[in-house]
Formats: structure tokens, C-alpha cells, sequence
């Protein structure tokens, strides 16, 4: 391990020990028990409460700080293992042995080779798209190429290509005399029908392109903000150093790779929060996996779940120097505005995500040294140290994992509109695990709404409506 890897280890290590220490007086929770349907739980508002479905995929204890997948303390993983290993864990349920693992890498390296969905991409005006929308298209735009290369395949195996450039034969016009190119349009209309039948529902495979090839698309819609052409994933390197090279076109030192492989497996699930159950809630109607992803992206978006990251930045940068902490801090309070990076609705106790990404940001400065983001640290510090004394006495609000990350993200060179679609190509992992854990059991997500509307509304013609 390299020296500067190993220290990050220690520190991880290190907090991992803190957070034990700091909640090991609150109940350790019951050992679990399958469900025996239907149950009784109290609900309130936003289904606070309610118990969607039964998983073995993560666990988090907002009591204890605690954030688990398949059994195993998030600490630990972030501590010893990598996305890879953790993605496979998230999937298959266990952690992989030597020859699962590069089995597991293969296919990842595989398929974030994703030059025709790229290519599409492209071709639409990313720079100006909001860079969640531009990531969830391109999701979309990954379902095509499966399918082109279904067909791709079809057409090898019976021999039955277009003799010409099939390229350059333009929209709506025949090939001229080839019989068999006439036929093969007829071919490819019928093929069209079924087109559907082609595309994955949900399955293992689809859900490592997903895993796999929405980082890709991430990397391109980077470059493409910034007026840059998309660069090709590099199959020699792993999943976190990838993402890096084809956000940045710089490779990472091996700390920056660590670092942002940390971040990967800390962000991967998070119980049934709002995009994976907007994910979930889609699968159940058995439309397909990208579709399903399309919509956890989505959700994922909004200011109060994952684009909470680039709000916090923004704040940062807006209060200004940490002399200016308490009095922004006051004002906000008086405004009763809502403190980005703050607050959860499950953790009461220390999010264990901020508590690692918090000092890795502290090591990232240190070793950076860039004037700009050590300023937002300092900030963000000042103003941690606020809330907890308040909002954290008061009501158990601490940070969450949002707070940090966006320094830990500006120290790498990634750019703020980025940070939220970093959160989902991690995100992804828990997403499509628990949609095919959910398809095994499947039954159609329908809650209800308590109406209180009227009911004896008497219809009037438009003119008489006031
Ligand atoms: C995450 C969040 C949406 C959870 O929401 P929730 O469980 O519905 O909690 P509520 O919004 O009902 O908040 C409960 C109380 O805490 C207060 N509160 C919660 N988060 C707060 C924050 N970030 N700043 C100030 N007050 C906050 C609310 O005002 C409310 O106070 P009240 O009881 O006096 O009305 C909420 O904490 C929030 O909006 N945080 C900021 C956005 C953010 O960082 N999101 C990323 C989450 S990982």
C-alpha cells in the first residue's frame, strides 16, 4: 500500500473508533427477523416510518451512527476494500474472492467502454444542459447501444449486413438495386417492433453496464461542459482513478485515487431514501432497469437529497471567510432558512459519512495547499462548529454526508455541477441492487393519499364559473 494510502487507512480507522466511542450508549437494534406481512408501523409525513419492503442490502441505525452493507460497517469498507469489491457486495450479496473480483473488473472495465452512447451524446447541446438532466439522458442513450449492439450481433451472426458503408447511405433512401439491402430494411422495420423485447426488464448484466457506464457518461458530460471533447475510458485503471481521468483528462496521484474511491463507496446506498425508492417504485411497474436509474437520478437531483452537495458549496463560498460565519449564521437562523449539509431524516447522531469525508477534505488541504478551497474548509468548519453547538443540542441536527464532499470533490479538481452527478454513478450501485432484490419478491408500489377534498362539487358551465 502506498505510504499516503496507509495514513488514510489510520484516519478512517481513527473515526471509526470516535463514532463507536460516541454512540455506544444508545440500544444496539434487535437482530432482525424476516417480515410477516401485512405489519403496523406509525407513519407521518413524506411516509416517515413506513416500512416499503424487506432488504438485505444495507442497514443504517440513525441512533447509533451506524452505516451498513450486507452486514459489513461501512468504516471497514472505506477502510480496506474498494468500489469494485463494495459494488459486487451491494449486487451479489457476499464480498468476491481473487478470481470473482478480476472476473468483476473485467466486466466493468468492458463496459465502460461506451463510445457509441458517448458519440450520441455529444451531438446534443450538453454545455447547456443542467448536468443531471444530461447524465440521466445518457442513461437512456446506454439502453440504445445495448440495443444497437443486440442487433449489431443479430445481423453478424446471419450474415445479412448491408454490402455497403452502411454509414453512408443516407436517411430515407433506398440502396439502389441491392435486393438483399432491400430486404434487409424490411428486416431491420420488423426487428423495430420487437425492438422492446430486446431491451433488458432487469438482470444482473444490465445493472453492471449501469454501474459501469454511468460514470462514463459522467466523464463526458464533464468534458462537454467545458467546451471539451469526451476522452475514452482507460482500461488500466480502476474505477475511482477512471472517473477522475475522464472528468479532469488528468490521472490521479494514488492519493487522489483512494480518496475518491472512498468517497465512492460511502455514497454507494442509503436504506430507502427518496431515489432509491423513486428507483424501486419504477421497477415494481416492471418497466426496465434504465428507466428505473433514469428516475433514482432524478430524484436525486433536488436540493433536499443529493444536490444538497453543490447548495453547500455555493454557501460556502457566499458567506465568504469564516469571520463571517456568525453573523450569516444568525441571519439564517432569523430567516429560519434551512442549513445545507445539515439535518437528516434518519441519522439523530453524526452522519458516519461526514465524519470520514470531514477529515479527508483536512488531508486533502493539507497536501493541496490551494488558497481558494483551504477557505472553504475553514469556513465550513466555523460554521459546523455553530450548528452543533445550536441546531445540535436543540433538535440533533450534525452534518450530513453532503457537507464535505464538495470540498473533498473541489480538492480533486472536480467542478461544483459535477458533484451531484458523482453522487449518482455511486449511487447507482445501491440502486440496482435493490431493484433486483425487490423483483424477487415483486409486488407493484401503491400507497394512497387520505382525501380531504369535498364531494359534493356542483359542475358549472364556463361561464359561470367565477
Ligand atoms: C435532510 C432533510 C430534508 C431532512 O428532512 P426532514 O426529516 O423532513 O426534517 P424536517 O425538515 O422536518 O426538519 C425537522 C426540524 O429540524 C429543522 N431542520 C432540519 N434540517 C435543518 C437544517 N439543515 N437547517 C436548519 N434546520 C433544520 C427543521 O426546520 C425542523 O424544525 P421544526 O421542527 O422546528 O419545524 C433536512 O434536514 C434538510 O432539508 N436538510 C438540508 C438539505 C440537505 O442537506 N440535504 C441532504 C440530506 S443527505
Amino acid at each position: 500500500m502506498h505510504e499516503n494510502t496507509k495514513a488514510i487507512t489510520d484516519l478512517i480507522l481513527k473515526v471509526r473508533e470516535k463514532s463507536r466511542q460516541e454512540t455506544g450508549n444508545e440500544p444496539a437494534p434487535e437482530m432482525p427477523k424476516p417480515i410477516q406481512w401485512p405489519i403496523q408501523c406509525l407513519v407521518g409525513p413524506g411516509l416517515e416510518g413506513a416500512i416499503a419492503c424487506e432488504s438485505k442490502v444495507g442497514y443504517v441505525n440513525g441512533a447509533k451512527g451506524w452505516l451498513v452493507y450486507r452486514g459489513y460497517d461501512v468504516f471497514d469498507l472505506c477502510a480496506y476494500s474498494t468500489f469494485e469489491e463494495v459494488s459486487y457486495l451491494l449486487l451479489y450479496g457476499q464480498l468476491p474472492g481473487n478470481s470473482q473480483l478480476k472476473a468483476f473488473k473485467e466486466k466493468m472495465v468492458k463496459y465502460r467502454s461506451i463510445p457509441s452512447t458517448i458519440r450520441l451524446l455529444a451531438n446534443f447541446p450538453v454545455a447547456t444542459m443542467n448536468t443531471m438532466s444530461a447524465l440521466s439522458f445518457g442513461a437512456s442513450l446506454m439502453k440504445q447501444e445495448l440495443f444497437s449492439q443486440k442487433q449489431d450481433n443479430y445481423r453478424f451472426e446471419n450474415g445479412r449486413t448491408i454490402s455497403a458503408d452502411e454509414d453512408s447511405i443516407p436517411m430515407e433512401t433506398r440502396p439502389r438495386g441491392e435486393e438483399h439491402a432491400i430486404y434487409e430494411f424490411n428486416r431491420l422495420d420488423k426487428t423495430k417492433e420487437s425492438a422492446e423485447g430486446l431491451y433488458p426488464g432487469a438482470d444482473y448484466e444490465s445493472s453492471l453496464r449501469l454501474i459501469a457506464g454511468v460514470a462514463s457518461v459522467a466523464g463526458a458530460v464533464a468534458r462537454l461542459k467545458q467546451g471539451n471533447l469526451p476522452i475514452d475510458s482507460d482500461p488500466n485503471l480502476s474505477h475511482a482513478a477512471n472517473l477522475i481521468y475522464m472528468i479532469t483528462g488528468k490521472y490521479p496521484t494514488a492519493v487522489q485515487e483512494r480518496i475518491m474511491d472512498i468517497a465512492l463507496i460511502l455514497h454507494a446506498d442509503h436504506g430507502i431514501n427518496a431515489s432509491t425508492f423513486a428507483t424501486l417504485v419504477v421497477a415494481s411497474t416492471l418497466s426496465d432497469i434504465y428507466f428505473a436509474v433514469g428516475s433514482g437520478i432524478a430524484a436525486l437531483n433536488g436540493p433536499l437529497h443529493g444536490g444538497a452537495n453543490e447548495q453547500v458549496l455555493h454557501m460556502l463560498k457566499n458567506i465568504g471567510g469564516s469571520d463571517r460565519v456568525d453573523s450569516w449564521y444568525e441571519n439564517a437562523r432569523a430567516k429560519k432558512e434551512k442549513i445545507m449539509g445539515f439535518g437528516h431524516r434518519v441519522y439523530k447522531a453524526y452522519d458516519p459519512r461526514a465524519r470520514i469525508l470531514g477529515p479527508l477534505a483536512e488531508y486533502l488541504i493539507k497536501e493541496n495547499d490551494d488558497p481558494e478551497v483551504k477557505q472553504l474548509f475553514d469556513v465550513a468548519l466555523a460554521l459546523e462548529k455553530k450548528v452543533i453547538a445550536t441546531l445540535g443540542v436543540e433538535k440533533k441536527i450534525f452534518p450530513n454526508v453532503d457537507f464535505y464532499s464538495g470540498i473533498v470533490y473541489s480538492s480533486l479538481g472536480i467542478p461544483v455541477e459535477l458533484f451531484t452527478p458523482i453522487f449518482a454513478v455511486s449511487r447507482v450501485s445501491g440502486w440496482v441492487s435493490r431493484v433486483m432484490e425487490y423483483l424477487e419478491h415483486n409486488r407493484i408500489f401503491r400507497p394512497r393519499a387520505m382525501y380531504s377534498g369535498s364531494f359534493n362539487a356542483e359542475y358549472l358551465p364556463i361561464e359561470k364559473r367565477t
